[in-house]
């Protein structure tokens, strides 16, 4: 029986972290950015936004040396090592990238524009100016996503087929105003990471089926609920289930990953989703049948969850990188843009519509 690999350690982190400019002081740069850069001890040079405010609030809670007056003024004081981390609505990513100087190290937050023109356009300014370019796609990097993939990778589950990801949610969209405004929503903004997170386990799909609905009680915007299939060959199934609607308490809410193989299995709930943004501990488990007639489960605690663990990872592969103690930009613009890919496509079949059906009598 192969030995099963040590899970708690699957974060590389940098050798010489570097310092940090964030752009943006959202609500995603105080609950989960600020709270991994404190966690893992790492300096935040300065930050910006547009709401100079908003920039001071954090600045004082996270001491933060200093609050900017703009990009330009954050780009002449910043130190050479320093990276860029991006996390303003992506409508406005290309404008800001604009601003950054070429060479630059960057992280910027999904998605990667509204629409595949939109990431287009910021491909080719990231190319352009020779950037170090990652999207935040941090839910490759949370600790049982890591774990997964570490126990994909070592062969112990055998050959992988199935990937299932499920949430029955209730989520407080009022949280972002923006997106309110926006003509997409669940897929570009939501269910985008569950979509590179199959690319990321089972490489890009050779077509996809998806539909994306709007909720009775949430009709002003886009869509808050999808059902999306990647299609591989005729044996990997990859599905994706999302409903944002469940007003009905905590106790039949869902937020959980399914990997089987032909040798073992993984169920991960994922609890920052339930209850979000306080979220509930995460739990992860997983089987392996050799030898194990009785088919017991084992679980490991990480002590570690999406929020804020996740966003440590996502920076710190892009500091080894930029230092050269890591090969792969595990995030890199480029991956990301095969997500925006497959979303773009996931609108199309969902606009497209399913196969028309005639049915032949007018009544059953
Ligand atoms: N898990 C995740 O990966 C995750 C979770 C939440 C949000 N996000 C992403 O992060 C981004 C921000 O989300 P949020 O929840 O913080 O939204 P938010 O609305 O709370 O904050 C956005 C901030 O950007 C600022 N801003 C807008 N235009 C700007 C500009 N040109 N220059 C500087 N600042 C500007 C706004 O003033 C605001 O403070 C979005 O793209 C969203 O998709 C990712």
């Amino acid at each position: 029986m192969k030995p099963n690999p040590d899970l708690n350690h699957n974060i590389q982190m940098p050798v010489n972290p570097r310092p940090i400019a964030i752009i943006g002081a959202g609500g995603i740069v105080h609950d989960a950015h600020l709270p991994a850069y404190k966690k893992a001890g790492w300096v935040v040079f300065g930050i910006y936004d547009l709401s100079k405010p908003k920039a001071q609030d954090l600045a004082s809670e996270f001491e933060i040396p200093i609050v900017f007056d703009s990009i330009g003024q954050m780009v002449q004081a910043a130190p050479q090592d320093i990276v860029y981390d991006i996390a303003v609505p992506a409508s406005v990513l290309a404008e800001v990238l604009e601003i950054i100087p070429e060479n630059a190290v960057i992280l910027m937050q999904k998605p990667m524009g509204e629409n595949i023109q939109e990431a287009e356009e910021i491909l080719r300014i990231c190319r352009r100016k020779n950037f170090t370019a990652a999207v935040n796609f941090q839910m490759r990097f949370i600790p049982a996503v890591a774990a997964a993939k570490k126990l994909i990778d070592s062969g112990v589950l055998g050959q992988l087929h199935d990937i299932e990801i499920k949430m029955n949610i209730y989520h407080p969209w009022h949280l972002w105003e923006f997106l309110f405004k926006v003509p997409r929503m669940e897929m570009l903004y939501h269910s985008i990471h569950y979509m590179d997170l199959m690319r990321y386990f089972f490489g890009n799909p050779k077509g996809i089926y998806a539909k994306t609905l709007k909720h009775p009680h949430m009709m002003q915007l886009a869509s808050t609920r999808s059902t999306i299939i990647l299609e591989y060959d005729d044996v990997i199934k990859s599905n994706i289930n999302t409903n944002h609607g469940h007003d009905f308490g905590l106790k039949h809410q869902e937020s959980f990953i399914k990997f089987e193989g032909t040798k073992g299995a993984i169920k991960t709930t994922l609890g920052l989703n339930i209850n979000y943004p306080e979220g509930v501990p995460d739990t992860f488990e997983y089987i392996t049948i050799e030898d194990n007639e009785a088919r017991e489960w084992k679980s490991v605690d990480f002590n570690a969850s999406w929020f804020p663990d996740a966003f440590i990872g996502s920076m710190a592969n892009v500091m080894c990188f930029a230092e050269g103690s890591e090969s792969v930009l595990i995030n890199a613009a480029e991956s990301a843009y095969q997500t925006m890919e497959l979303v773009e496509a996931a609108y199309a079949s969902s606009d497209g519509g399913g196969r028309e059906i005639k049915y032949r009598y007018e009544q059953q």
